[in-house]
Parts: C-alpha cells; structure tokens; sequence
C-alpha cells in the first residue's frame, strides 16, 4: 500500500470486537514504535503493554468510555523526560512529548496496515491512570493508545484543506 492510502486509512476506531489481537499482530505495532525517530536518539520512553482484564478495566477507570473498555490491547507511552533532549543552548525546550508522539503514530499506522483499529486516548485522568500502570514520579504515561479488530468504520476524515493549512516562504 502506498503511504498516502494507508494515511487515509487509518482513522480512530471506537468500538472493537471481542477477538484477541495476535502476539505478531502486537509485535508488529510495537516494532513500528520502536524504531520510529527520537531527538537525538534518545528514545526518552518506554511501551506499557495492558492486556489482562483486569489491568484493563483499572485503565479504563481513567476513560470511562464505553469503547474503551473494549478494546483488547492498551499501549501505554510512557515518557521519562529526565531521560530526553532539550534545546539547551536556547530555551530548555523539551521535546520527549514530540518524540512520544511520533512512536504512538508510528504505531497507529503499522496497526491500520494490518488491518487493526486504535485511538489515541489523551483525556484520560492521569492520577488514575499512573496508579494502574503503577508507573514511578519520573515516568509520564502520554497517550493510550487502544488496539484492536474494528467493530466501525470510523468518521470521515475532516481535514481543512491544503490552501487553508499551508502558507509559503512565511507566516504572512
Ligand atoms: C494527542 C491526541 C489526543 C487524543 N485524545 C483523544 C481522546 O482522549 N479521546 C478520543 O476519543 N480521541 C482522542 N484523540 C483522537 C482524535 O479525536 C482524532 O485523531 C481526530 O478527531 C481525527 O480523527 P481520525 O483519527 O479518525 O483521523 C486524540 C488524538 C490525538 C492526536
């Protein structure tokens, strides 16, 4: 598949159906993460795999979604910005909210490749959240993200347009 069909494939899936994803199906979206890019190698994170009952419903005390308790798989990405780049001769800027964002994406798509659905959760309640991952005060949990078979199509993809979203050479 070429690269834009897959971009327009994946779209968030909130509902599930009840059939285990796959060990290799995992390791696939996994391996996708894995080798997405980080500022300066750093690889400031680490992927919490949830896939027991009731360490599922723990999370999904924090998204009380109905959908969510659905889905099979919960991939937590979880920085530790102690560990991560920061634009130090400049502003301190840290970027391991970038660098997690680009692995959860990565992951996204190598999941739609295969055929699988998953949305990005980032409105979870981060104190009931960290309890469930029973994550230390130097890690932060940034996105679940939801795995699974799809039980929907997902919305239509509502982008603005390109005239709109560009501008060229500069901001005026
Ligand atoms: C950083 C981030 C946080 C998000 N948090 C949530 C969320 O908490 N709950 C939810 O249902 N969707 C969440 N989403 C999914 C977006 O709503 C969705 O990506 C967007 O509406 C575009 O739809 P599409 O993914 O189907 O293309 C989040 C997406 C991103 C990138």
């Amino acid at each position: 598949m070429k690269f834009i069909e897959l971009a327009k494939k994946r779209v968030s899936i909130r509902s599930y159906k009840p059939e285990p994803v796959s060990d290799e199906q995992l390791n696939e979206v996994l391996e996708a993460g894995r080798l997405a890019p980080t500022a300066c190698n750093l690889q400031p994170f680490q992927f919490v795999v949830v896939r027991q009952k009731e360490n599922l419903a723990a999370l999904a005390a924090g998204y009380p979604a109905p959908w969510f308790a659905e889905a099979p798989v919960v991939i937590a990405v979880c920085t530790m910005p102690s560990k991560a780049w920061k634009r130090s001769r400049h502003d301190d800027r840290c970027l391991v909210d970038v660098d997690a964002a680009i692995a959860a994406d990565h992951m996204t798509l190598a999941a739609a490749d295969l055929g699988l659905g998953t949305c990005w959760v980032g409105a979870f309640d981060p104190k009931i959240v960290r309890k469930a991952l029973g994550v230390p005060r130097t890690v932060e949990p940034v996105v679940l993200l939801t795995l699974g078979h799809p039980n929907e199509k997902g919305r239509p993809k509502i982008r603005q347009p390109l005239e709109k979203l560009v501008r060229h050479e500069k901001w005026k």
